[in-house]
């Protein structure tokens, strides 16, 4: 007899409903080579007589989603509606019935993670969550599982595929930022209402659920520093750019060791936008495409690059987080959960980078000397600087050494003080090198 696994699916969206096409396609296939029949039991929305493109059987769809939880015949849940509420207590009261649990919401799990992963260790049962961080792109699991005895120092993505859109547009076509984001919008990339993902907050929650799973630490994302693109000009892409510089939004993910002998670290995770030099294997990341940097101290550097979002890709990777959660189910047992410890959260503050630095100035002698004496009293050592323009609209270009956060946001003031500084440009930092 065929060994059926049922599943509930909460959400019939984008993910959703490329889940359920998935599992049709995939049904023998999965069947030939795990045993399982995956069926498709039940299909919780928030609209009935909505138009689906997807077809599912008499009786599937239900509004009900806590009956789908509920349900005795439904055996694993899926969770793709997104938000916190009511995503979050269906998925405990899935986990409490003994039901494991597949989730692609971010949002959830860089908030109440916790939660959650507590009562998934309470139940015995599989959290899985690979669609949660850049879509279709295996990402989660090898932090999780293959990189498990790797010491990782730092995780660098490209997480944001809107942001990375707008931002490629930008460089290569020198399009403006509101241009970009219209072009954007009009091919489906962003939202009618950008900001989640102008802004960095998408990429936030994903960089607080990299930082949490690379490093075992508890990280949500308000503990994300996190800034947008709407302010990158198409100026400051073009100094980048002769530079050697691509301009990227990543999610930065760092394990800063304690003292020597102690088991002591502390972790900064934070979104900007940051100059990456063409060289590095992000740069080359374009369009809306995603990628993940992994920085291992055994195994050297990785990167994982793909889409990060999209409907069939996200839904392969719930599928295949589905079929380990049938498996696992089956036979009794469940994944490694992992453990998530509290650690110190480095500030920004305390972050360091170079610097990339744009000041309009008044043509006049001592000009540079004011402010080269700005950068030297707080410690901030100038690794170049260029002139671009003459006269009236003359730009300096600084970039630093590696400095602190915190000189640096100093002699900015300063700057920003002196008579001779007529405009300081946007701030990039570079990371990278
Ligand atoms: N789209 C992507 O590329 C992508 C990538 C990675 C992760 N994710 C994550 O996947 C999740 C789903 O995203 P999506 O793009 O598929 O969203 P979506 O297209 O907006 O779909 C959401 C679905 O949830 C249903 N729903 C809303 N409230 C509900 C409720 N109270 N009870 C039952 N169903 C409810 C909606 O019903 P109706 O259809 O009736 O409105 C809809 O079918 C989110 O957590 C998102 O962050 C998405």
């Amino acid at each position: 007899v065929t060994d059926v696994v049922r599943v509930g699916v909460l959400g019939c969206g984008n993910v959703g409903g490329a889940l359920v096409a998935l599992v049709a396609e995939q049904a023998d296939a999965i069947e030939a080579r795990t045993g399982l029949r995956l069926e498709i039991a039940a299909v919780a929305v928030r609209n009935l007589s909505r138009e689906r493109d997807v077809e599912l059987s008499e009786g599937v769809l239900t509004r009900d989603s806590a009956a789908v939880v509920a349900d005795p015949d439904v055996d694993i849940v899926v969770e793709v509606i997104g938000g916190i509420e009511p995503a979050r207590e269906l998925i405990l009261a899935a986990l409490a019935a003994g039901k494991p649990v597949v989730t692609a919401n971010k949002e959830l799990l860089a908030n109440v993670g916790t939660e959650v992963f507590a009562a998934a260790a309470t139940a015995n049962r599989d959290l899985l969550f690979e669609a949660a961080v850049a879509g279709g792109i295996p990402i989660v699991r090898v932090l999780r599982e293959s990189l498990r005895g790797e010491p990782i120092r730092r995780v660098m993505g490209i997480v944001n595929g809107t942001t990375n859109y707008i931002l490629t547009k930008m460089s290569e076509e020198g399009a403006d930022y509101g241009a970009a984001l219209g072009e954007a919008q009009r091919l489906g990339y962003a939202e009618r209402d950008p900001t989640a993902d102008v802004e960095g907050f998408d990429a936030a929650a994903k960089a607080a659920i990299i930082a949490a799973i690379a490093f075992g630490a508890r990280v949500v994302a308000g503990d994300v520093y996190h800034e947008g693109i709407s302010r990158i000009t198409p100026d400051d892409i073009a100094v980048a750019r002769r530079l050697g510089y691509v301009v990227k939004l990543l999610a930065i993910c760092e394990r800063i060791d304690g003292p020597a002998g102690s088991n002591e670290f502390s972790v900064a995770v934070r979104v900007h936008p940051t100059m990456v030099p063409n060289d590095h294997p992000l740069a080359n990341v374009r369009d809306s495409y995603n990628a993940v940097f992994v920085e291992g101290g055994a195994v050297g550097n990785l990167m994982f690059y793909g889409r990060g979002a999209g409907g069939r890709p996200t839904a392969s990777a719930v599928l295949g987080d589905l079929i380990d959660a049938a498996v696992n189910l089956r036979q009794g047992t469940h994944g490694p959960m992992g453990t998530f410890t509290r650690v110190r959260m480095r500030p920004i503050d305390e972050t360091t980078a170079e610097y990339y630095l744009p000041l309009e100035v008044v043509d006049r002698p001592g000009v540079l000397h004011a402010v080269t004496g700005a950068f030297a009293k707080h410690d901030v050592s100038i690794r170049s600087m260029e002139q671009e323009g003459h006269a009236d609209d003359a730009q300096l270009v600084f970039i630093t050494h590696e400095a602190r956060e915190a000189d640096v946001q100093a002699t900015l003031r300063d700057l920003r003080d002196l008579e001779v500084v007529k405009r300081v440009g946007g701030l990039l930092r570079v990371v990278g090198a």
